[in-house]
């Protein structure tokens, strides 16, 4: 049993399979070359899988984890690929999380200046978020995701059974993002992590995440469609992602994404609250709804409100002049707020240390 969601964009249009199983699909990607680019953790546990079922002419690993996240390894995966000859009829097919998903994204828009790659999402996090929309990079010691490009997969095969592997910690990094899109999206999508928490902190039966899978990539495919280049409604994915990835950032990546967003979320509903712009609550269901999922909801004591700002400044989307941020108008409806004055944005995150 699989589902397909389109992703509408004109000639760049592509296909999300989701369901148990959709992983044997990957044997159909025959009539190009395939490049395998997955990380050491996967390989271990997806490896064998992987060999025998995904048709390929080659195969890159790096070590697994945000550190690796970098331009070197980008170059590194061209340079193998240059190595065993991949031409522009190149297919790089990313199995992984989403630090393989945007680097492997990344290599192949600039590998001979363009070639097409395929996700096959491993973590929660890739499923719900990263493997659509053609968002792809790396980071850089200045800021996170900071050089990149935009390129579309050819196609996106969503398998929760690669959730079986999944630590409970990754799997709560992917359900902070489906909050996420809750907030800012749709309130049903919210209740229903409200409803069952405790059900969903690990990745025992996966099928339970498909209706979280398909609702999420579904919002996500509207919202890239509409603004693939992010110059309006795609800007509220952000939601708490500036707050987040100045935590990430401070703690030297030993917060994941997924953590640094569910704190973010938390300090951009303490910010809404205090500008009138969000009930107070509202702002407390999320925050129960963020605890109920087994993620923090207070800031680390290192992330000092100077350092924060700081950091916040850096992100790429504040480059020069006021933070920009998206705020919750109410869970299911979002907005961007430009010149946030900093002045707020101390006093809001001062109440969240813990
Ligand atoms: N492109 C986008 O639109 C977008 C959106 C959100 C996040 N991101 C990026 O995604 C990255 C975070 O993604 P992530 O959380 O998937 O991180 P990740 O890719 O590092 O995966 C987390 C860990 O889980 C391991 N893993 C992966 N699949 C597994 C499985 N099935 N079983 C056991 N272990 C497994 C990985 O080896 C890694 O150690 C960040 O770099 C973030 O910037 C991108
Ligand atoms: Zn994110």
């Amino acid at each position: 049993m699989s589902e397909t969601i389109r992703v509408g964009l004109g000639e760049r249009a592509y296909d999300i399979v989701i369901g148990s199983g959709v992983r044997a699909l990957a044997a159909e990607l025959t009539g190009r070359r395939n490049f395998l680019v997955t990380d050491s953790r996967v390989s271990e546990l997806w490896g064998a899988w992987a060999r025998e079922t995904v048709p390929q002419a080659g195969w890159f690993e790096f070590p697994a984890g945000e550190q690796s996240k970098t331009p070197d390894t980008v170059i590194a995966i061209c340079r193998r690929a240059a190595e065993l000859q991949f031409d522009r009829q190149a297919r790089f097919v990313a199995l992984g999380g989403g630090v393989v998903g945007d680097m492997t994204g990344f290599a192949a828009a600039i590998y001979m200046r363009g070639v097409g790659f395929v996700q096959v999402p491993t973590t929660l996090l890739a499923m719900v978020d990263s493997s659509v929309g053609g968002k792809t990079g790396v980071d850089i010691p200045e800021g996170k995701n900071l050089v990149g490009a935009f390129h579309q997969p050819e196609q996106v095969l969503i398998d929760p059974d690669f959730l079986s592997t999944l630590p409970p910690e990754e799997i709560r990094c992917g359900l902070a993002e489906i909050l996420k899109t809750g907030v800012i999206l749709d309130e049903a999508l919210f209740a229903a992590l409200e409803r069952e928490p405790e059900t969903l902190r690990d990745g025992r039966n996966p099928e339970r995440f498909v209706p979280l899978i398909r609702r999420s990539c579904e919002l996500k495919a509207q919202v890239v469609a509409a603004d693939e280049r992010e110059s309006g409604i795609r800007a509220l994915l952000n939601y708490g992602h500036t707050f987040g990835h100045a935590v990430e950032l401070l703690s030297d990546f030993r917060i994941s994404h997924g953590e640094g967003v569910a704190i973010g979320m938390c300090c951009a509903g303490e910010l809404a609250v205090r500008l009138g712009r969000w009930s107070r609550a509202e702002a407390e269901r999320q925050k129960r709804a963020i605890a109920a999922l087994g993620l923090a909801t207070q800031l680390p004591r290192h992330c000092s409100v100077p350092a924060m700002l700081e950091a916040m400044h850096r992100d790429k989307k504040n480059r020069g002049g006021a933070v920009t941020l998206v705020l919750p108008k109410r869970i299911g409806e979002a907005e961007t707020v430009r010149t946030v004055p900093d002045s707020e944005i101390a006093s809001a995150l001062e109440v969240l240390y813990d």
